[in-house]
Formats: structure tokens, C-alpha cells, sequence
């Protein structure tokens, strides 16, 4: 199977802290890969690794990110630049503080693919494709991003990631801010788009139902470190590490059910 992002003993430190400690794992061409763990254990700053968007004064100490087979890790910022939007692009965590708060939502996203060569015509035209993809009305685009609810902000940044056709979306916790049947339709939203436009996903979460339901693999992380991974059935019938038994306990359905004397 060939991998659309291979990330090979990858350790990178923030200061004197070592915020990514020696990971590797893959995703898969046309996969989705669930990456989970608590609060805290690197999953942003992994994805922000592979954008070449770390913070200031994080440093790669070693390993390779190989975005279909090209390491970005000695490229300039500038090939990192360009790199971005087509070969992988992302949902932010934060979709309300990543989107302008004074420019209209629709702009934002035309800016985002004029600076990538397109001409206004162009990106306007795809816009209104984008919207259409995401279910979302036209007409929301001359909102601003407080008018939107938290589901179509999340729609909105999905489909901006979107715009440039990426090989890989990487999105960070896309449902945490969600309620639950907002949170489904995004998922569904998810799936479907893979499926018809066959990218590969990393998806990013510290709840494991939500990886039971959208990943086909799973990489589990804890304290800068992978600490277990392999196909999503595998993983959830078989966990092999202690702290996946506990991200696994934490779904009602599948975690242990047995019925406890009351205390
Ligand atoms: N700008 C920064 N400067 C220094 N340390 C940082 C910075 N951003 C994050 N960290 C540290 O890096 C580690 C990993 O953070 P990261 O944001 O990747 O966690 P996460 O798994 O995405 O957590 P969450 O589920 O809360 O989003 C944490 O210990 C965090 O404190
Ligand atoms: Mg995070």
C-alpha cells in the first residue's frame, strides 16, 4: 500500500522540553488515521510538523516527514510554503481563532487560494463549489465567522482546507466543540468527502468513539510518543498498552459495561 505521509523517528523539541520524542507511523493512501491521546501528548504539534507550521523556537532534532516520499524537513520555508494547500493542508483546532474575526468568511477562503495562484474569477467560482461540498448555503460566505454556528465555522474551515484538492487533510479535533448530532454530521461530512475525493485523512482526537467511528487505522500517543498503532479493529479488540485500554475504557459502549456495586 503506498503512504501519503510516512513520519520516521521524529523528535522535536520546544525549548528546553522535547515536545515530540522519536514517533513514526503512517497514513495510508486514501486511509484514515485516527491519532488520539490525552490533552497535552504532541497530536497538534505532530500535525503542525507536517505543515512545517511549527511555533517559534521548536527545533527538529531528527527524523524525516515524507509527504509522499519527499522529506520536508530539509526543504526551505518557502518549499514548505508551497508544499502546503496541495499536498496536505489542515482543519485548525481552533477554527474560531483561526479564521479573521473582521474580514468575511468567504474572503478568507478566496485569499487562501489567491495565494496560491488563482485568479479572483477562479476562486470565486470554487468557492461556491467548496460551500456546495460542505452543504453549507453560498450566501453564508458574506458572513462573519462570529455569525456562524460551530458546526459551519467547522464546514468553513474543512472546506478551506479543501480548496487547493490536498493529498492529505489533517484535522485537529474537528469535533470537540461540537454537540453530539452536530458532531455526527460532521463525521458523515468526513467520510463522505473521502470517499468521493479518495485524500487521506489524519484525524486528530483525545476521544476514541470518534475514532471507532471515521478511522480505518489508529496511532495512539502519550507524553511526545506513539505508544501503540495498527488497524482500527485490531487496536480496539486487542489494545496492547495500558493507557489505550484506558482512552478505549472512556467510550460507554465498548468500555467495560459490567455492572458496579454502588459505592
Ligand atoms: N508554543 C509552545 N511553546 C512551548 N511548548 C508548547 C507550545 N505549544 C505546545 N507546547 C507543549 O507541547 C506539548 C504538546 O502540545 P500539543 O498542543 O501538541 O498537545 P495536544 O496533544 O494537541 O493537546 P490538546 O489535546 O490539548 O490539543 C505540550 O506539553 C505543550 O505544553
Ligand atoms: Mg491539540
Amino acid at each position: 500500500m503506498d503512504t501519503t505521509l510516512r513520519i520516521d523517528s521524529l523528535t522535536v523539541d520546544i525549548g528546553p522540553g522535547r515536545v515530540i520524542d522519536g514517533i513514526s507511523f503512517e497514513v495510508a493512501e486514501g486511509r484514515i488515521l485516527g491519532l488520539v491521546g490525552e490533552s497535552g501528548s504532541g497530536k497538534t504539534m505532530t500535525a503542525l510538523a507536517v505543515l512545517g507550521l511549527l511555533p517559534e523556537g521548536a527545533v527538529i532534532r531528527s527524523g524525516q516527514v515524507l509527504l509522499k516520499g519527499n522529506d520536508i524537513v530539509p526543504m526551505s520555508p518557502e518549499e514548505r510554503r508551497r508544499l502546503r494547500g496541495k499536498k496536505a493542508a489542515m482543519s485548525f483546532q481552533e477554527p474560531f481563532t483561526a479564521f479573521n474575526p473582521v474580514m468575511r468568511i468567504g474572503e478568507q477562503v478566496t485569499e487562501a487560494m489567491r495565494a496560491h495562484g488563482m485568479s479572483r474569477a477562479g476562486a470565486e467560482k470554487r468557492l461556491a463549489e467548496l460551500s456546495r461540498m460542505v452543504k453549507l448555503s453560498p450566501g453564508i460566505c458574506r458572513h462573519y465567522p462570529h455569525e456562524l454556528s460551530g458546526g459551519e465555522r467547522q464546514r468553513m474551515m474543512i472546506a478551506m482546507a479543501l480548496s487547493c484538492g490536498p493529498d492529505l487533510l489533517i484535522l485537529d479535533e474537528p469535533t470537540t466543540a461540537l454537540d453530539v448530532s452536530v458532531q455526527k454530521h460532521i463525521l458523515d461530512l468526513v467520510s463522505e468527502l473521502q470517499r468521493r475525493k479518495k485524500f487521506s485523512v489524519l484525524f486528530i482526537t483525545h476521544d476514541f468513539s470518534v475514532v471507532n467511528k471515521i478511522a480505518d487505522d489508529v496511532a495512539v500517543m502519550k507524553e511526545g510518543r506513539i505508544v501503540e498503532k495498527g488497524s482500527k479493529d485490531k487496536v480496539l479488540k486487542a489494545p496492547g498498552h495500558e493507557y489505550t485500554r484506558k482512552l478505549i475504557g472512556c467510550i460507554p459502549r465498548l468500555g467495560d459495561t459490567r455492572k458496579r456495586l454502588p459505592v
